[in-house]
């Protein structure tokens, strides 16, 4: 079965071809960020104006690279929320216009069922159940998943993100947007310990998480300082430092907790190169496994939302029976406990 995966729920335009026998065939991204970039973040009504301009030759693009013909597809999965409404609604109008012409299923994907899945796209893969870690930059969740469709809430941000805190964090540091990455990249310069931010909630007896007092704390640091070039990395170094801790720390607790042996983590903030080297070292004590998606897979592409999109069809036949009416919906805020087992 080859599904057709389209993505538009914020700034990527994501468009990729899963085969359930062959697995993923192609995938191709158009990034906006060089656009948004001058603004200092996202200006929704510019980010669905490129999708419109973008998904259809990103479409064209996908099936040249799988070999394949649009009449070849056999269901499509669109990203159904949550995320910007006019950008989903670019996605959902083609996706089940589309499906509409070609007479196949189409699919409403929850955006972080598919970042949660996303991981099941590399080898080794993990099996169910287990517990994710979904960093974003809109999103921060502990997650027990027992199966497609079956996600429990540990815990989650009560303020910012930790993406959103990462990027928070950058723009004081005066990098550029989104500035993840781009602090990442300074704090390898950073000299360890040199300053001590705090660990917010660590100690919190849940999995919950709060990242807004530690930009406070970033700023009041960068106040008190004459802020050098080797000052600023020093500070992304103490603010990452900070944030791997907690995230590391609740993931390693939910873990143990949860008596379960996987831990998977997913969402942009899961780039993270000392998030991952800290939640591989800690997790191997443990005699446990962590997974990670592709770096290319860790932030927003069509890949994981055809995958979720496949799983979803596989899990349930019936599903891909359905008469397709050419009607879309799009959910701008959507609770994944609240969406459909399959
Ligand atoms: O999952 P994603 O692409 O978009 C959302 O659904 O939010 O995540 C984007 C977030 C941004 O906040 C970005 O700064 C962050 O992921 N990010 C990183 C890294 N790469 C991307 N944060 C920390 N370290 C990185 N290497
Ligand atoms: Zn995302």
């Amino acid at each position: 079965m080859l599904v057709l995966g389209i993505e538009t729920s914020c700034d990527e335009t994501g468009v990729a071809l899963y085969d359930t026998a062959h697995g993923l065939l192609s995938h191709t991204l158009y990034s906006q960020i060089d656009m948004h970039s001058e603004y200092g973040g996202v200006v929704p009504e510019l980010a669905s104006r490129d999708h419109i301009r973008r998904v259809l030759p990103l479409i064209e693009q996908a099936l040249q690279t799988a070999r394949r013909e649009l009449r070849q597809v056999d269901a499509i999965a669109y990203t159904q929320g949550p995320g910007l409404a006019g950008a989903l609604l670019v996605g959902a109008s083609i996706g089940a216009a589309m499906g509409f012409a070609l007479n196949i299923p189409v699919l409403g994907i929850h955006h972080l069922e598919g970042h949660l899945l996303s991981p099941l796209l590399s080898k080794p893969a993990p099996d169910f159940p287990f517990i994710a870690l979904l960093v974003s930059g809109g999103h921060t969740q502990l997650m027990r998943v027992e199966g497609v469709g079956r996600y429990e809430l540990l815990g989650e941000t009560v303020d910012d993100a930790a993406g959103e805190a990462f990027d928070k964090t950058a723009k004081l540091l005066g990098l550029g947007y989104p500035g993840g990455a781009a602090l990442s990249a300074l704090a390898r310069q950073g000299r360890p310990g040199l300053f001590k931010l705090p660990r917010p909630m660590l100690n919190s007896g849940d999995f919950n998480f709060s990242f807004s007092g530690l930009k406070t704390a970033v700023l009041t640091l960068i106040n008190k300082q004459a802020m050098t070039e080797q000052t600023r990395a020093d500070i992304a170094l103490a603010f990452q430092d900070a944030a791997v801790e907690v995230l590391a720390g609740k993931s390693l607790a939910a873990l143990s907790q949860s008596g379960l042996s996987q831990l998977v983590v997913a969402g942009g903030v899961g780039a993270n190169r000392q998030l991952r080297e800290t939640l591989s070292a800690r997790v191997a004590t443990m005699g446990a496994a962590v997974f990670y998606p592709e770096l290319e897979f860790c932030t927003d592409n069509g890949a994981m939302i055809a995958f979720a999109g496949a799983m979803r069809l596989q899990a349930d036949g019936r599903q891909a029976e359905r008469a397709n009416d050419g009607r879309f919906t799009v959910k701008a805020r959507w609770d994944l406990e609240m969406i459909d087992q399959p």
